[in-house]
This record gives C-alpha cells, sequence and structure tokens, in this order.
C-alpha cells in the first residue's frame, strides 16, 4: 500500500489515497493511516466499495468498540449504526449543533466512522472544528481560567424524552432511542491532553455540556457561550464534501463536528461506527499538574 495523504488546506482535514478498505491491513498499513488521522483530525477516503462487514473489519483493526447508548444498531451488526434522512423527511436534520460523539459518556469514543451510502447531489455537508487550534488561540487570561474547570455534560438535551430527538420528535427514519439514561451527568476536564498526540485541546461543546462543576448557572453560562463561539470560529473550520463510497474517520478528543442540512427532497444514508480508546485517557491529569498556560 502506498499511501498518499492531501491536507484539506483549512485548519484540519485532509483526503488518503492509495488505500482498498475491502482488504485486510498489515499493523504498518494501519499506523500510516492511524498517523494521518492524529496528524489531520479528520480524514476521508474515497471512493471506496465497502460491504458492512469491511467497515467493521476496518473499525476493529484502528480500535476497541465504543457505545451508541441512543441509536439502534443494524439488526446483526452491533457496532453500526445508520445516519439516515428520507427524502420526504421533515424531522429536525440529525446532529446540527457542534458536538464531539457521546462527550456525556465517561469514557467517550476516541473516534467515529462515518461511510457514505446515499449521498445527496446538494448539501448535507459535515463541518469540523480543530479543538487544538481553538485552545490555543485562547487568550492567556482564558487558558488560566479554564485550566482547572471540569464541564458537565449530559445528553439530556437530545435523548431525553422531553429533548430534541425525545417523544415529540415523529416521523423520523433514524432508529434513535430515547431515554430517561440521558438525564445523567459526566464531568470531563475543559482542557484536555490528547492521549496519543500529547496536544492539549478545549473539550466543550454546545450540544453536550451543559454546566460547570462548581459555578453557578449564569456564570456557568456566560463562560461556556464564550468558549462556544471561540470554539467554532471560521478560522479553525473545515467543511467536508461527502460522495458515494467516501469513509471518514475523525477524532473527537480534538475535533468538533456539526451536520448541515440543505437537501430536502433528497434521501441521505450513511453507516457510522464509534470507536473506543486504546490508551486510558488521563482524565484527571489537568486537575492534578498545574498548566503552563503561554
Ligand atoms: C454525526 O454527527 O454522526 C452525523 C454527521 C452528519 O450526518 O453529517
Amino acid at each position: 500500500m502506498t499511501l498518499r495523504v492531501e491536507p484539506s488546506g483549512a485548519s484540519c482535514g485532509a483526503l488518503i489515497y492509495g488505500v482498498d478498505l475491502s482488504q485486510p491491513h498489515s499493523p504498518a498499513e494501519i499506523d500510516a493511516i492511524r498517523d494521518a488521522w492524529y496528524k489531520h483530525q479528520v480524514v476521508g477516503i474515497s471512493g471506496q466499495e465497502l460491504q458492512i462487514a469491511d467497515l467493521e473489519r476496518f473499525a476493529a483493526e484502528l480500535g476497541p468498540d465504543g457505545d451508541d447508548p441512543f441509536i439502534a444498531s443494524i439488526a446483526g451488526h452491533p457496532r453500526v449504526v445508520e445516519v439516515r434522512r428520507e427524502a420526504n423527511e421533515t424531522t429536525v436534520v440529525f446532529a446540527e449543533a457542534w458536538h464531539s460523539d457521546w462527550s456525556f459518556l465517561e469514557s467517550p469514543p476516541a473516534g467515529t466512522l462515518l461511510y457514505g451510502k446515499v449521498i445527496p447531489p446538494v448539501g448535507g455537508d459535515t463541518l469540523f472544528a480543530d479543538q487544538y487550534a481553538a485552545y490555543d488561540a485562547l487568550s492567556i487570561s482564558m487558558k488560566a481560567k479554564i485550566a482547572h474547570l471540569r464541564g458537565i455534560h449530559s445528553a439530556r438535551r437530545s435523548y431525553s424524552p422531553g429533548g430534541v430527538y425525545g417523544e415529540r420528535d415523529k416521523g423520523r427514519s433514524m432508529a434513535i432511542r430515547y431515554s430517561e439514561r440521558a438525564m445523567a451527568t459526566q464531568l470531563h476536564p475543559l482542557v484536555r491532553t490528547h492521549p496519543e498526540t500529547g496536544r492539549r485541546a478545549l473539550f466543550v461543546n454546545l450540544g453536550y455540556t451543559i454546566g460547570i462543576d462548581g459555578m453557578n448557572d449564569a456564570e456557568a453560562t456566560a463562560l461556556l457561550a464564550e468558549l462556544f463561539a471561540h470554539q467554532s470560529r471560521p478560522e479553525f473550520i473545515y467543511r467536508h464534501r461527502w460522495s458515494p463510497g467516501l469513509l471518514t474517520l475523525w477524532d473527537n478528543r480534538c475535533v468538533l463536528h456539526t451536520a448541515t442540512g440543505g437537501y430536502q427532497g433528497h434521501q441521505r444514508l450513511l453507516w457510522r461506527i464509534t470507536i473506543g480508546e486504546r490508551r486510558r485517557f488521563a482524565k484527571s491529569t489537568e486537575l492534578e499538574s498545574p498548566i503552563s498556560v503561554d
């Protein structure tokens, strides 16, 4: 396998050429893909004709299973879910808010694989925001302010019975399973050190961060609003255009993403697998050791 990597020219994102994902890979080949993934944070591999089993094999080569707590998997394929929207569907577009996949879990997925099966002729791009760059661009005073804070993450606004995908969400073709379990909360440092690259990234997101531990609601809401506005500034964003057969792999530890609409009247269908952490995340590192903020 001779791999060629073409950076997007944006803050993150690259396309990889010379890979056939319908075949198993050697450890050296997986390392080469992994290096590109860690370096560029989001990588696309186009022109792949994959069966579900190919996607499952590639995911297993990359890491352990991730959890998908509120979306039912495809029958017989417990790791794979469908991101689906029918041509005549009128529900709100799934995942159209900046988020990092399942950040409300104790151990959120390291990465996500999304494979384009049916791609509309217009719209439906996925946007990614580079959270290494967002952290690096914070002022010294903001870095000092947030260095030892922990965000409160929860799926409640999306997947609880009263959430966006809850009881009132009628007519959705995706197999979302809302639940009271979505009310649970989980703390994560606002700044995390990536366990594989050692780089610091901002780890909050509009979708799932609902407060800051030990801070009153008014103060936390104001600080989060400032961070949400900062972390999705245009200079951090890469716009990923889909084509049928494009496989995309992103790193939830250092990018946010959001779906976009604009394809009403067309079907859109992708297969998705989340990938768990290979190494234990040093969850409390930021709280125990001083962060130099220059
Ligand atoms: C997702 O957040 O998993 C879906 C992204 C998309 O549909 O573009």
